[in-house]
């Protein structure tokens, strides 16, 4: 069996400061790394950002400074943000990095020599803030169709890509690769809205502004977006050169873009892959997006806040948690501080960090910390065991559907089956008679191995609590694939673990 994973996040535009949209796709993309890096895979996670283009260079001369100044900042930032959310990501690329400049200039030159790309004349209407030319039927009211602005009729020498020769190809691979785009409404949208309508070739330079690649044989042309942006995910493997780490990553297993970039990775950068005649990605997942006020967070209209302000409010884990809990992935949900505060107080306070405490309590309490498996079982135990057994079966299931927030909600099913076993076994009622005792210390074994295995699957979603929890539970063997082969007998030197989750006032 193969046991690399390559899963990627889109590569973000640092025209502004990153907000909780842009953390939601790379929480996402890291829970799902660290969930297979835990069951054994090789795992290779990209992130990074998109520099290029008229927005930036625009941005820049805004502030007086050069685009690269520009950007900087913004990317020190991002980095600082991903450290405080513990992205876990291998990789971390930048389209201003020299290597993947020198290597999208031979990729273009490739295709230029091979007949893929050829020069004409652009003629279209383009939206300058979404860098993105549509055509008139795509028009929503005469406007740009993503954002509501103002387009402009553009004219000017381009080379183009020849998309319309990869229709049929495209067609047929949707066809035999049925799970290549999820979810499956993604996937009509783009053969009903796009490919069936047929394409038309890609614009692919830009004369009019210079923030860009050059194309090597013709200097007054900068590579236009798409091209330098979508092979982010092959030059950090080495490609064109076939390097050791393309063979062994390429191709993707996973590419997660929002919906507004679904066509550009499942039409426009398999076309390319085709072109090259390298593999496509095994699956691209379009996901929802989070919405503030019923409205796309933008900074123009100024409706967020930097991410890291509720990190130190709340605590990384919050965060984590609230974006891959709160909306079945791939629908559009709803972000807002108090959104985030009930989820908190609901799940991580009242559910686990609270089931964490009073078991761990009660270990101290009744047995100096030490609690072994004194093995007198009653029927009450079925319940929780049984699902206990069956977690990590369940999540495994549900990672491999990204089914995200699902998978999270098997784990928390658990959590509640143990808050309901000790309502129903009361301890501290068996804990008034001597007799009882070894009874006493079944339940809080059982307690204890449940909240391991939890644990243990929850180090993929919320990592800090879990080594929280692992802290008090004395456990630093949290291997995942033996997570049921390790079965500690025994629960040695029970600490409670300090400040796990605490109730947020709501105002
Ligand atoms: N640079 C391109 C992507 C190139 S990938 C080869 C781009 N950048 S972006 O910064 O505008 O957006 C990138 C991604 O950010 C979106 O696809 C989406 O994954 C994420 N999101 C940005 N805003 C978002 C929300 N409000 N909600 C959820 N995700 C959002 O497009």
């Amino acid at each position: 069996m193969n046991k690399n994973f390559y899963i990627t996040t889109p590569i973000y535009y640092p025209s502004a400061e990153f907000h909780i949209g842009h953390c939601y796709t790379t929480i996402i993309a890291d829970a799902i790394a660290r969930y297979k890096r835990l069951a054994g895979y090789d795992v290779f996670f990209q992130t990074g950002t998109d520099e290029h283009g008229l927005k930036i260079e625009n941005k820049a001369k805004e502030k007086g400074v050069t685009p690269k100044e520009y950007v900087d900042v913004i990317i020190d930032n991002a980095k600082d943000l991903w450290q405080k959310l513990n992205i876990s990501y291998d990789y971390f690329i930048r389209t201003t990095d020299e290597h993947h400049i020198e290597r999208v200039q031979k990729i273009f030159e490739k295709l230029y020599n091979q007949g893929d790309i050829y020069k004409g004349e652009y003629k279209g209407l383009y939206c300058v803030p979404c860098e993105s030319f549509w055509t008139e039927s795509q028009l929503v009211d005469g406007k740009c169709p993503d954002c509501g602005r103002e387009v402009n009729l553009v004219t000017e020498e381009a080379y183009f890509f020849k998309l319309s020769k990869y229709q049929k190809r495209l067609e047929e691979f949707y066809e035999e690769n049925p799970n290549f785009i999820a979810p499956v409404s993604r996937k009509n949208e783009m053969l009903n809205n796009f490919i069936r309508p047929g394409l038309e070739d890609l614009c692919v330079s830009r004369t009019s502004f210079k923030w860009g690649i050059p194309v090597t044989f013709d200097e007054k042309h900068v590579i236009y977006v798409w091209i330098d942006a979508l092979t982010n995910y092959i030059t950090s493997l080495g490609y064109p050169d076939i390097t050791p780490e393309f063979e062994k990553y390429w191709p993707a297993d996973l590419h997660l873009v929002g919906k507004e970039i679904v066509r550009f990775h499942t039409i426009i950068w398999p076309a390319l892959l085709m072109a090259l005649d390298i593999p496509l990605p095994k699956q691209v997942f379009g996901h929802g997006w989070l919405i503030i006020d019923g409205g796309k967070i933008s900074k123009s209209l100024g409706n967020y806040k930097d991410p890291r302000d509720y990190i130190n409010t709340y605590g990384v884990d919050a965060v984590r948690y609230f974006a891959l809990r709160e909306v079945p992935f791939g629908s559009d949900g709803t972000f807002s501080e108090s959104a985030l505060i009930t989820r908190t107080n609901a799940d991580l306070c009242n559910i686990l960090g609270n089931l964490v405490s009073r078991t761990i309590q009660m270990g101290i309490k009744y047995f100096e910390g030490n609690v072994k498996n004194s093995k007198v079982y009653e029927d009450i135990d079925n319940d929780l065991l049984d699902s206990v057994k069956n977690l990590r079966a369940k999540v495994d299931g549900k990672i491999d559907e990204l089914k995200i927030n699902e998978a999270l909600e098997e784990i928390f099913d658990t959590l509640r089956k143990c808050n309901k076993y000790i309502d129903d076994t009361t301890p501290w009622t068996l804990a008034k008679d001597e007799s009882n005792y070894p009874r006493l210390e079944t339940v809080i074994y059982n307690l204890l191995e449940a909240i391991r295995v939890c644990a243990t699957m929850l180090q993929a979603f919320i990592p800090e609590t879990a080594n929280k929890i692992f802290a008090g539970l004395k456990i630093d063997n949290n291997n995942f694939e033996n997570i049921y082969d390790n079965i500690e007998e025994y629960h040695l030197g029970l600490e409670k673990p300090a400040n796990l989750f605490e109730r947020i006032k709501e105002n």
